[in-house]
């Protein structure tokens, strides 16, 4: 795992913007997260596109997961919140930004048909990742299969709680989404996680330092031969081997 600390959250997103045109230049397939850590990014990533820094145009995308129970019009499904977010603000073909289809009637059918359009798309180049405080990435939930696949999740009662604040009340919240399964996000060639923020500490020094475990289902990026996770100061700050990681970062051979 390549770890960066940045001092804010503001330097997380640039660090992250500088890893993604890289991709979206070369056109590659991204995988996209909603949330809010990754705002910061897209706005970076927004205002590069204005200054002609990058572009989207030959690039597609693929989120990550998407509410079950809620139109794809809902101002809080994830389809909507992307495009409110990042993909309408610059050049990405808006038919090519694809999510799992969290109003379908056969919701099995709808999680294997999003993994076989992964599949035919030739693969994810790069997936970015937020972490839930329970460890979640995704909607992958404790408890995940760590070769799971695209499916139904029921939603944890802690992220049901962390996302209230995107609705009129908890009750509003919806209860199960469709999301990449840990082993669909594990098949992405490079995995780009960003956390910041002291209520994600614990669930990093989970996912860096804690044992490969489903209880912490982003422990299975110590699995994956190319994760990237790039911190702020208070998400880092539980980690044990801090000064190690400082240092790797700071002496990069070349
Ligand atoms: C979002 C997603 C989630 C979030 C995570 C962190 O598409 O899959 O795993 O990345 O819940 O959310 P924020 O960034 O709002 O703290």
């Amino acid at each position: 795992m390549d770890i960066l600390i940045r001092s804010t959250p503001a330097e997380v997103a640039i660090a992250a913007a500088d890893i993604f045109v890289r991709y979206a230049n070369a056109g590659a397939t991204l995988g996209l997260a909603t949330g809010s850590t990754p705002v910061a990014m897209y706005q970076e990533l927004t205002a590069r596109y204005e200054r002609q820094e990058v572009s989207f145009a030959r690039s597609r995308a693929f989120l990550l997961d998407e509410y079950v129970g809620l139109a794809r019009s809902h101002e809080q499904s994830y389809y909507s919140t992307i495009r409110r977010v990042f993909t309408s603000h610059v050049d990405f073909i808006d038919e090519l930004v694809q999510s799992p289809e969290g109003d379908a009637a056969d919701s099995d059918r709808a999680a294997a048909a999003y993994d076989q359009a992964i599949r035919h798309a030739g693969g994810i180049d790069i997936q970015l990742l937020g972490i839930g405080g329970n460890g979640h990435i995704g909607f992958n939930e404790p408890s995940s299969s760590l070769q799971s696949r695209t499916r139904l999740e029921t939603l944890h009662p802690r992220t049901v709680q962390d996302n209230a604040r995107f609705f009129e009340n908890t009750d509003s919240v919806p209860r199960y989404a469709l999301t990449q399964g840990l082993g669909t996000i594990s098949e992405a060639r490079h995995l780009l996680l960003l956390a910041t923020g002291t209520e994600k500490s614990s669930a990093v020094r989970d996912m860096v330092e804690g044992p490969l475990s489903a209880h912490c289902p982003a422990s299975v990026l110590q699995l994956h031969p190319r994760a990237t996770v790039i911190l702020d100061e208070d998400a880092a700050s539980q980690l044990e081997d801090y000064e190690y990681y400082r240092f790797v970062d700071e002496h990069r051979p070349h």
